[in-house]
């Protein structure tokens, strides 16, 4: 049985705070060195469930990965071409990161493997990497023809091409670019707009040259990834959490430590801004090179609604669950357009935030792509929330909860072991209870 979380009105929020690593990094470091040559060490790794099921799917292929602490890995890579077939079906778990990288990697080796996820990962689409893998030379079979899981990838020879992406992507992008590595000639990815960019990040920090001209990042086959130790900064997106809290209650003050700080991700920080937060950011100057991190501090003071819209929004997808919460609290409206990719997150988030924020007594319109939440001083308890299955929904509503009259309770909690496992800890250090 999942666990139930209440969260209760608080009288004050304030404090440090170190967040675990950042969930896309971990993902990557750890595709990566698999695919490289020699010895890398990654501190910081997030040890939540997605980023384990990355660590399986690359150990079941015979690469040599060892947790020294949950934090702590060791990877020995052998090179791109030293992976094996896996002896079972690979378990993505909740994780679509995996499952869309994954799909890349597996297209360009000369075997077979099955995927199988959770019922919410299963009903998550897949035809947009399918496509394009499909076109390149791989095949994928199963009970949808590979619409979604399960599905087995048959992997082969594969050509280098140009890909124009309907919705900007960084799964999509980052799929097609690793199995770039294995294309025969060159394989270019164009986005129709920027989203989070630490596949290209990483691959240049171990030497593997991308090619970057406005929104096309073209590989060449003929490189492979040359092992070293990676930091993995914090992760802005469940930051986020604590980030709204603070910058929505009277008088807060909260520091948090060696968050990641990447250009692409960083629009949360904007965007409370334009609300009325104050944020003060404060780079570490060595990190500039490969993933930039240092320390954001925040303080209370009354938000005002704003629009959030157009390009920005890769650049804050994870974040609108919990941004809503902050709209919903802020003075006057809040209007999120051109976010319909919420849709197919882990839950169709755009429901699951109308549907919940309604509970709280809040005014909002559901929007095709997005909503208009009417922003009120204080949202109304005594509930029971789902999460549906989502991580960042049960975390939102647990920021929630500090903000109403009485406390709420969230069922099936469980879910925030995917990114967070430590979250309730670190939240019940920064507050105190009415
Ligand atoms: C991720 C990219 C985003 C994001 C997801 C992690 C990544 O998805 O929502 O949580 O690590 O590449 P899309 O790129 O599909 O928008």
């Amino acid at each position: 049985m999942s666990h139930s979380f209440v969260s209760s009105p608080i009288k004050s929020f304030a404090g440090d705070l170190i967040v675990p690593g950042d969930k896309s990094i971990s993902h990557r470091s750890l595709f990566l060195t698999s695919l490289g040559q020699g010895k890398a060490k990654i501190s910081n790794f997030l040890s939540g469930e997605d980023c384990q099921a990355t660590a399986r799917a690359f150990q079941a292929m015979g690469v040599d990965i060892t947790f020294e602490s949950p934090t702590e890995v060791i990877v020995n890579g052998k090179g791109k071409y030293a992976l094996k077939k896996p002896a079972e079906v690979l378990d993505m778990g909740n994780s679509g990161t995996t499952t869309r990288l994954l799909m890349g990697v597996l297209a360009g080796q000369d075997f077979s493997a099955e995927l199988k996820g959770d019922a919410s990962l299963s009903s998550r689409p897949m035809k947009r990497v399918v496509e394009p893998l499909t076109q390149m030379g791989a095949s994928f079979s199963g009970p949808t023809n590979g619409a979604q899981l399960p599905l087995q990838v048959n992997g082969g020879a594969l050509n280098g091409m140009t890909h124009p992406l309907k919705v900007a992507s960084a799964q999509v992008k980052s799929s097609l670019l690793l199995a770039g590595l294995y294309a025969d000639g060159l394989t270019t990815v164009i986005e129709p707009n920027q989203s989070r960019d630490h596949t290209e990040r990483m691959l240049k920090y171990l030497g593997v040259h991308v090619e970057t001209e406005d929104l096309s990042y073209t590989i060449d086959s003929d490189q492979e990834p040359k092992n070293k130790d990676i930091f993995v900064p914090g992760d802005i997106s469940s930051a986020a959490f604590f980030l709204v809290a603070a910058a929505a209650f009277p008088n807060s003050s909260l520091l948090i430590k060696d968050v990641g700080l990447n250009p692409t991700r960083m629009a949360i920080i904007e965007v409370l801004r334009k609300m009325g937060a104050q944020i003060t950011v404060l780079l570490e100057p060595k990190s500039e090179k490969f993933e930039p991190y240092g320390d954001v501090e925040v303080f209370g003071h009354p938000l005002i609604g704003t629009e959030i819209s157009g390009a920005m929004i890769p650049y804050l997808i994870d974040e609108i669950p919990v941004l809503a919460v902050a709209a919903a609290l802020a003075d006057g409206e809040t209007v999120i357009r051109d976010a319909a990719e919420l849709r197919v997150k882990e839950s169709d988030r755009i429901k699951a935030v109308v549907t919940s924020l309604q509970k709280l007594g809040v005014q909002v319109e559901e929007l095709e792509d997005g909503m208009v939440i009417q922003g009120q001083p204080r949202l109304k308890g005594g509930e029971t929330f789902e999460s549906y299955g989502d991580h960042r929904i049960a975390m939102s509503m647990a920021i929630a909860g500090l903000f109403c009259d009485k406390p709420i309770t969230i069922k099936n909690a469980d879910c925030i072991q995917t990114s967070f496992p430590s979250f309730e800890e670190k939240l019940k250090l920064l507050v105190t209870y009415e």
